[in-house]
């Protein structure tokens, strides 16, 4: 029998089940019939950005291993590929998980390039898709599906977020500077409509071609214009190498360095010294005193001996979403539209604080404003609260 068919079937059973009014007890035998979840893992785990693609899965794996192992009574199967935050090689790789494994919902990615691709073969598809951190704008915009989600943010809040802070700080001139595709762009595009509407001006936008690190020449060049401030977005093993060369130049001593909070995220250990007090704004910090943040550090840290970071955080919330939506089916995946209604609906109890989704899916969250002290992101205060991005197109 193929999918659809055994699906089907899946269904008879489960209306022949609840029509014998037996539903509590019967759940059990209703998951057997179903089998194993399949659920595909589209990361990096190499590369630039291959500490993240291991922090998101690490998460995964803690929520649902808290949830008994189990997804509304469903065990799971994993399916695993390498997207090398490689735009290139994402079709072929979402179609590994959509057309050979066949998967139920598939988990990805940590780079925006990437993960538009996979959106559009999840929408071409009807796959389940679970963003648990690119934050290219356009996939809860324009491109929304209703079955396409995302538990992390989009890039453009916190540029959003910290051009305010800046503005606030009467800082009058800045200076951009990221790797050039979506998410460095809309980041920087966040920072500037909020820092030009509170006075401030962008004098100048720096880029270069992911995955590069050769900043020399962009260094002088920023020190040349001696800014105010300056802003950045990088991430992974790029956002360590950025900071720590930025410091060597001596710039941290006289232009503020300022970003989303990816470029000091689960890289303090290698940045050290060079990272000192930098604030950075995120929907995340380190010393958020709520009791599931609490819970999550600490079972977290026991879990893999390694203190959680942001990506961490956003790949257990994407695990949450999943156990809610198929809780609301009791693991019946054929209930899409229910399915989804639920995970759109969803309220999460996340370590970040609540977290809620818009029309297009994207998360409405609180940005707080860190610093940098030690090996911590220390929570400072609440840049923007309640954070929620306008449809942008979005016709669901
Ligand atoms: C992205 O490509 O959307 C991206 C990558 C790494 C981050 C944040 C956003 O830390």
């Amino acid at each position: 029998m193929n999918r659809i068919g055994s699906l089907r079937r899946i269904g008879a059973i489960a209306a022949a089940v609840m029509a014998a009014g037996a539903l509590v007890a019967a759940s059990p035998a209703l998951s057997q019939q179903q089998g194993k979840l399949k659920v595909g893992l589209m990361l990096p785990y190499t590369g630039t950005y291959a500490a993240l693609g291991t922090a998101i899965t690490n998460g995964f794996k803690l929520a649902i291993e808290e949830n008994g192992g189990k997804v509304a009574g469903r065990e799971i199967e994993y399916f695993v590929v390498d997207d090398e935050s490689d735009p290139a090689k994402a079709p072929e790789n979402a179609n590994k998980l959509i057309k050979r494994d066949n998967v139920d919902v598939m988990v990805g990615t940590v780079h925006s390039g990437v993960a538009l691709a996979m959106s559009k073969l999840a929408r071409d598809n009807n796959t389940l898709l679970i963003i648990p951190n690119a934050g290219a704008d356009d996939i809860t915009g324009p491109l929304c599906a209703a079955n396409v989600f995302r538990t992390s943010f989009s890039n453009s809040q916190m540029g959003i977020a910290m051009g305010k802070v800046m503005a606030d700080q009467k800082k009058k001139t800045a200076v951009t500077i990221t790797w050039k595709y979506s998410a460095g762009e809309e980041s920087i595009g966040g920072f500037k409509e909020t820092f030009e509407a509170g006075g401030g001006k962008v004098v100048k936008e720096l880029f270069l071609p992911f995955p590069q690190v050769e900043f020399q020449p962009l260094l002088t060049e920023i020190a040349a214009l001696k800014p105010d401030v300056v802003y950045a977005f990088f991430a992974g093993s790029g956002a360590v190498k950025f900071v720590k060369d930025y410091a060597a130049a001596g710039l941290n001593k006289t232009i503020p360095l300022v970003g989303p909070g990816f470029l000091t995220d689960g890289t303090l250990e290698a940045q050290g010294e060079a990272a000192q007090g930098m604030l950075t704004t995120l929907h995340y910090a380190d010393g958020l005193n709520n009791p599931k943040n609490n819970a999550f550090r600490a079972t977290y840290m026991k879990a893999y001996k390694v203190e959680p970071d942001v990506y961490a955080m956003q790949g257990y919330d994407a695990a949450q979403l999943l156990i809610v939506g198929m809780n609301a089916v009791k693991g019946d995946t054929a209930k899409r539209a229910e399915l989804v209604a639920a995970m759109g609906a969803a309220k999460l109890d996340s370590p970040r604080g609540s977290l809620a989704l818009n029309k297009g899916h994207n998360p409405i969250h609180d940005i707080y404003l860190r610093k940098v002290e030690g090996k911590e992101n220390k929570y400072v205060s609440v840049a923007i609260k309640n954070l929620t991005d306008p449809p942008r197109g979005c016709k669901l």
